[in-house]
Order: structure tokens, then C-alpha cells, then sequence
């Protein structure tokens, strides 16, 4: 059981931050498919399974964070609500000009290098 909810975890990990690149080129092109209903509502329900399937694996690993022995979780945590934060921006109505849409973009990718990091490594990067 173990092993199928963290392929389905990477699995929408790998959705997700495909998804999200696609997104802001496709929104800063200017392209219409950013209008189409799948690509409204996909994101959000792919989003959906990675978190549940992070919630599982935190009560199958008990890699809490908050804990000792899960500070890498709660950086991940962290940067997690920084990446969505972000993502917001980029790919958002309210950023004022192409240039801070740009800027946060770069930042979330930034961001999501550290998720991944955390992730594979579990050793903390800033809190350890
Ligand atoms: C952008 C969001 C996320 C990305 C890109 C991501 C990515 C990953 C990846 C690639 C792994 C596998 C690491 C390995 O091969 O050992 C992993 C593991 C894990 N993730 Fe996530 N994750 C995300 C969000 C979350 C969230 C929101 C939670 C919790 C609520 C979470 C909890 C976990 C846990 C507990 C593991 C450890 C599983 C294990 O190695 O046994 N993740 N994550």
C-alpha cells in the first residue's frame, strides 16, 4: 500500500509542476487554452491527490512535521505554501505587470527545487 500512494505522490508531483510550467507559458503567450475547461479544472483536482497522498505519507512514514525528526517536512511544508503562494502570482490576475508574473515564476521553480530536494534527501537544508 506504501509503495502505490508514493508512485501516485510523485506521479502527481510530476503532473503538477508540468501543469504549472505549461500554465504560465501557455498565459504568457496568450493563448486561448488557457480558457479551456481541463485546463481549469485539472490542476486543481491533481493538486487535490498530491496533497492527500502527502497527508498519507506523513502518517505512513510519521515523518510529522513540527517534530525532530521531521524538520525536512516542515521545511518542505514551508516552501510548499511559498510555491503556492507564488504560483498565484504567476499565473494569477492580480500581478500588475509581466515582470513580477516573470519574478514569481522563476522564485516557485526556485521553490520547487527545494520541495524536491527536501523530499529525496529528508535532510533539513536550513533548520537542521
Ligand atoms: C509541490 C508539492 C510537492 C512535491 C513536488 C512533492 C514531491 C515529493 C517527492 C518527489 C517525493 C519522493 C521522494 C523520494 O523519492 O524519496 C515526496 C515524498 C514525500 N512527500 Fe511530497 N511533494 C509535494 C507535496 C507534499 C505535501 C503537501 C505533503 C504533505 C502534506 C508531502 C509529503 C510527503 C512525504 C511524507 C514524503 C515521504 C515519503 C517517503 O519517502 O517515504 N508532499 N514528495
Amino acid at each position: 500500500m506504501y509503495i502505490w500512494i508514493k508512485q501516485l505522490h510523485v506521479l502527481t508531483a510530476v503532473i503538477s509542476i508540468t501543469l504549472f510550467v505549461l500554465r504560465f507559458y501557455w498565459k504568457w503567450r496568450g493563448t486561448a487554452v488557457m480558457q479551456r475547461r481541463w485546463v481549469k479544472i485539472t490542476p486543481h483536482v491533481n493538486d487535490t491527490v498530491l496533497f492527500v497522498t502527502g497527508i498519507v505519507l506523513i502518517y505512513l512514514t510519521q515523518f510529522y512535521p513540527f517534530t525532530v525528526q521531521g524538520v525536512w517536512m516542515t521545511e518542505k511544508l514551508i516552501a510548499v505554501i511559498i510555491y503556492i503562494g507564488l504560483g498565484h502570482v504567476a499565473l494569477g490576475k492580480k500581478a500588475p505587470n509581466q515582470m513580477v508574473r516573470s519574478t514569481a515564476f522563476m522564485a516557485a521553480i526556485l521553490c520547487l527545487y527545494f520541495i524536491v530536494i527536501l523530499a529525496m534527501n529528508k535532510i533539513p537544508l536550513v533548520m537542521g
